[in-house]
């Protein structure tokens, strides 16, 4: 990558590492995060500008708490602890830390000395994010303090001369008011950015890097449809244009017209795009199963037979492509060890196509940046924005055994609900919703007749991370709605039931 400018996130195991590195990003400078044994070998290959130092769940004093090498502090580098960060730099260079008799938690009104160079242009006293028991007791030679809380005397320290900063508090998350400005005042304030991380600059080093490795090889390409593989295949394609091959296989279950808006997407440009309408194929494998484990089990396997034998076809592939984003490198280990994810999200990798190479384009980008890379593509806003979905699509929101009359009842009731709510103004509160079809029947009545039709189940949680997940209070007009289009346009459904379990302890999918 051409982009000059990094930042060094030293990982101490803080649960907020990724946070800073995107925060660190928004704001237009390229930031890695690298555990501190590997710092070091970092700083002498990269030459960042800036060294932030994360949290973490040690306390300095104990014996083995991880430590950076105190050559660190010569280099001129400026550096920031956050929270054991702050503590470290402390202890390292000859101050005080100490185990406070008060935990210090949640947002905490914070007075900042605004002359500090990290501080400028803050108001005198806003709140900030605690989170701490240990606490900067006496200051290194050359700190100062400049920020206090009713409880904590060194709140924030700096030696401006050396330009090393602690903070004891969180700026990386929203509950610091003005965490955002602390850390553009030490990128563009204290190390001199200039700001060179952006989304079009990426977009030039990454076509340039493809176009580097690739030369005129073949590249291939498992396109889902979801936002990873929309946006490496745009990219790809844009790279090395007819060289790429994506293969778009149509498992037969997604949701209401996604595989034509995926054929029109992206059938119309220089790759070769394949589409594989393996619906009958699936569906023959799915029936008479139930479970749902056996129902991905058999998807993931027959992904990988059609991918394989359409890949055959093909003849020579000399490089095969991931979708790999930084999140799964981070999480594989610190020093970035390959990590192999499944390039079509519902199996393995496929083990009997031989290529070259793997190509990882994504492997620096977090995903809200794929998002905007995909919208510096061209790509439309439905596939950008797409919610996730699981791989094995629908056949898990078919409880029961899967039908091709059953696919289409919920298709039709699923869009109903996904077309509300997305014309309505809870939609910005929504992270995931859908409809689905349970293999409940119950007894209704319809005009003058008995009806013995399927339940349907809506689901609506807002989520941050998919880990944790409320249901959504949607207002009672949207689902007496929905309730009243569904059993009336879609035939099959004569009872509406609205979700209203969180996760946990309920799971965001019924499978
Ligand atoms: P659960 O139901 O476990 O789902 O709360 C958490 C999130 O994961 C999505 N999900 C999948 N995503 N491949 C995926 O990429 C899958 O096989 C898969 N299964 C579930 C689910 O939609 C929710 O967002």
């Amino acid at each position: 990558m051409k982009h000059t400018e990094k930042i060094l996130i030293v990982d101490f195991g803080g649960q907020y590492s990724q946070l800073i590195a995107r925060r660190v990003r928004d704001l237009n400078v390229y930031s890695d995060i690298v555990g501190y044994k590997q710092a070091a070998d970092y700083i002498s290959k990269n030459k960042p500008i800036g060294i932030i130092f994360t949290g973490g769940p040690s306390s300095v004093y104990e014996e083995d708490s991880p430590k950076p090498d105190e050559s660190i502090f010569n280099l001129g580098i400026p550096i920031l602890g956050i929270c054991y960060g702050m503590q470290l730099i402390a202890y390292c260079l000859g101050g005080r830390v100490e185990k406070s008799s008060k935990r210090e938690f949640g947002k905490t009104d914070t007075k900042f000395k605004t002359s500090c160079a990290l501080f400028k242009d803050l108001k005198q006293s806003s709140s900030v994010l605690m989170s701490h028991v240990d606490y900067v007791s006496a200051l290194p030679e050359g700190f100062v303090s400049v920020a206090e809380t009713a409880n904590t005397k060194n709140a924030a320290m700096a030696n401006e001369q050396k330009k090393i900063y602690g903070i004891q508090f969180h700026a990386e998350t929203d509950q610091s008011e003005e965490g955002r400005e602390i850390l553009k005042n030490f990128l563009y304030n204290v190390c001199k950015a200039k700001g060179d991380w952006d989304m079009k600059s990426f977009l030039s080093d990454a076509t340039a890097d493809v176009q580097k490795t690739v030369g005129s090889g073949k590249v291939l390409l498992a396109l889902s449809g979801g936002v990873d593989s929309s946006v490496l295949a745009a990219l790809l394609s844009k790279a090395v244009g007819e060289n790429l091959t994506c293969i778009f296989i149509d498992h037969g279950l997604m949701r209401k017209n996604e595989g034509d808006e995926v054929e029109a997407a992206f059938a119309n440009s220089e790759m070769n795009f394949i589409r594989i309408n393996a619906q009958s194929r699936f569906l023959g494998k799915l029936k008479g199963v139930s479970e749902p484990e056996k129902k991905r089990k058999i998807i993931g396997e027959e992904f990988i037979r059609v991918f394989e034998e359409e890949a055959k076809k093909i003849g020579v592939v000399d490089f095969l492509a991931q979708g790999t984003i930084y999140a799964d490198v981070v999480e594989s280990g610190a020093n970035g060890s390959a990590v192999i994810k499944s390039h079509h999200n519902v199996g393995g990798l496929p083990k009997n196509i031989s290529f070259k190479s793997l190509i990882e384009p994504f492997r620096a980008l977090f995903k809200d940046e794929i998002r905007r890379l995909g919208l510096e593509l061209g790509l439309p806003d439905y596939l950008v924005y797409r919610q996730p979905f699981p791989g094995p699509g629908l056949a898990i929101r078919v409880i029961g055994e899967i039908t091709e009359e059953k696919l289409s009842i919920l298709r039709e009731a699923d869009s109903i609900w996904r077309s509300e709510l997305e014309h309505s103004a809870v939609k910005k509160e929504l992270g995931q919703y859908f409809a689905v079809l349970t293999d409940n029947k119950t007894v209704g009545v319809m005009g003058d007749y008995r009806t013995y039709d399927y339940t349907l189940a809506l689901r609506a949680v807002k989520t941050s991370d998919f880990m944790t997940a409320d249901w959504v209070h949607i207002p009672y007009e949207i689902l007496d709605r929905v309730s009243s289009r569904i059993i009336n346009e879609v035939s099959g459904i004569n009872r509406v039931v609205y979700d209203i379990t969180s996760k946990p302890p309920a799971t965001i999918e019924w499978e």
